[in-house]
């Protein structure tokens, strides 16, 4: 088991499969693009797996499958069998934007996927055109239907809450949880890479970070009560309004600091090893993976070297990748 310096056991690993994506949304990526990683330095499906297997022999097992957006890869579907063979992991999961989901669900809980989280940021057509700059907010719908049917369990919705955006549809979408069993979370908004201007008709800096409890104090009116879920070590907090089918839960990086908590490390496209989202530290295991050398060793390191938390309040924002690089 990998335990850090101060004293977390690290057993979750998001393995970002591409840094590309299909979409471009406004607080992820800036209006004028980033030019994207050259193939060649993208990890393969075997290196991947190979990184995956040595984490899986250190006793990481919930591993997360993100981007960019994983499913404009073509050899995706393998990547899920592959991982899913390996001893020990008993979680596997992929972050999406939905935009692919409707033709890839059930191929990939064939393959062993075992739950989508899906990002989804407004009921608004529009709006979600506007945010997305390429999104198609139908499409989405019907890949989140499509993944419930194909049998991905629990179907989670994230919603990163824009002031002046998409704050006002805080209760709507709360309320998809009554009749979906859906786990419908709301996250503050985090400055990674991104604070040069969204562009034309988005809002300005100052305007956009809506805390949880400002979240919270909308749905008031749905009088929802407080869950405590047993063995819940994700930085959720997790509500339900009375009667409904899903929860409603609220990510606070920003307001409440969680990192005590953390278990994660990730690993980018490119191959390097990244203990905290939100500093820019990283390990390559390039020349690890190139060379045959084992791999746990580096792994160890990384989490050796795991910062105690992030520095956001210090104005301390992670420069070196956009959220699209990290994979969130
Ligand atoms: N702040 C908060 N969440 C973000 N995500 C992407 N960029 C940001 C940001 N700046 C979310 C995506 C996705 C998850 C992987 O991270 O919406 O749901």
């Amino acid at each position: 088991m990998l335990i850090d310096p101060f004293g977390r056991a690290i057993t979750y690993l998001r393995i970002s499969v591409t840094d590309r994506c299909n979409l471009s949304c406004a607080y992820c990526l800036p209006e004028s693009g980033v030019k994207w990683m050259p193939d060649d330095l993208v990890l393969t499906t075997d290196e991947i797996v190979r990184v995956a297997q040595a984490a899986a022999r250190l006793g990481i097992f919930k591993i997360r499958l993100t981007g960019g957006e994983p499913l404009v890869r073509p050899d995706l579907v393998a990547i899920v069998r592959r991982i899913k063979e390996i001893p020990g992991v008993t979680d596997l999961s992929l972050t999406t934007n939905g935009m692919l989901l409707e033709k890839l669900s059930k191929k990939l809980f064939d393959a062993g996927l075992d739950r989508v989280n899906i990002s989804l940021d407004t009921l608004d057509p529009a709006k979600f055109k506007k945010m997305t700059r390429f999104g198609d907010f139908q499409k989405v719908w019907n890949g989140i239907l499509a993944a419930e049917a194909a049998g991905l369990k629990p179907i989670k919705l994230n919603a990163v809450v824009v002031g002046g955006l998409n704050e006002d549809e805080i209760p709507a979408m709360a309320s998809l949880s009554i009749e979906h069993a859906w786990h419908v979370r709301f996250i503050e908004l985090m400055p990674v890479a991104n604070e040069q201007g969204w562009g034309n008709g988005l809002p300005t800096v100052s305007e956009r970070y809506i805390s949880v409890q400002k979240m919270h104090a909308m749905l008031e009116p749905l009088k929802m009560q407080s869950l405590v879920i047993e063995n819940e070590v994700g930085p959720e907090r997790t509500f339900k309004i009375p009667g409904s089918l899903g929860t409603v839960g609220f990510i606070s990086p920003l307001g409440e600091h969680f990192c005590n908590k953390c278990n994660r490390l990730r690993l980018t496209a490119d191959g390097w090893l990244r203990s905290c989202l939100l500093v820019d530290k990283e390990i390559s295991l390039r020349n690890a993976l190139k060379n045959g050398i084992n791999l746990e060793s580096f792994i160890s390191q990384a989490v050796s070297e795991k910062p105690e938390g992030h520095k956001l309040k210090s104005h301390n924002c992670p420069e070196a990748r956009h959220m699209s690089q990290i994979g969130g």
